[in-house]
């Protein structure tokens, strides 16, 4: 059966039909055609799908799309800033080495990104409790640890300048 669902989108709102039996995922990348949020095992084990759902990180090959009526959702797309620059958290995962294959990289950014906008000075515990959700196959997480450990550093510097300190 289709629906009419309408949400937030990248700060947008839009509406659109959807099958009910769709997942989100499938909502984004083939009716929005937003294919930065990879489709990896499609059953919450690797974090490839992984958005951010009114501040949450969220697999998105689970979540149904009826539920994303109303709701703000951000993908790796929408961390483009203004002028078209990346955001810091891919700038930082790109000169740290922590793009390696690339295929769970948007996934694990927008984990990072929903962490460090609840917590802006996480712990190396805590940005690995953050990304648990993300498996990346590749050469392991310390370089990725780094990555967002360094943008935690980059804000920290920036506030405490704005408070003159
Ligand atoms: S594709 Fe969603 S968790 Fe793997
Ligand atoms: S960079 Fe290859 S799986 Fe993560």
């Amino acid at each position: 059966m289709k629906r009419h669902i309408s949400f937030i989108l990248n700060g947008e709102k839009v509406e659109t039909d959807a099958e009910d039996h769709w997942n989100l995922l499938h909502l984004l990348r083939e009716v929005f055609e937003l294919k930065g949020t990879k489709d990896g095992c499609g059953s919450g084990e690797c974090g490839a799908c992984t958005v951010v759902i009114d501040g949450k990180a969220v697999n998105s090959c689970l979540f149904p799309v009826s539920e994303a009526e109303g709701r703000s959702v951000i993908t790796i797309e929408g961390l483009r800033q203004p002028d078209g620059d990346l955001h810091p958290l891919q700038k930082a995962f790109v000169e740290h080495g922590a793009v390696q294959c690339g295929y769970c990289s948007p996934g694990m950014i927008m984990s990072a990104y929903a962490l460090l906008q609840e917590n802006h000075e996480p712990s190396e515990d805590e940005i690995k409790d953050g990304i648990e959700g993300n498996l990346c196959r590749c050469t392991g997480y310390v370089k990725i640890v780094e990555a967002i450990r360094s943008v935690a550093a980059l804000s920290k510097d920036f506030r405490e300048r704005a408070r003159g300190e």
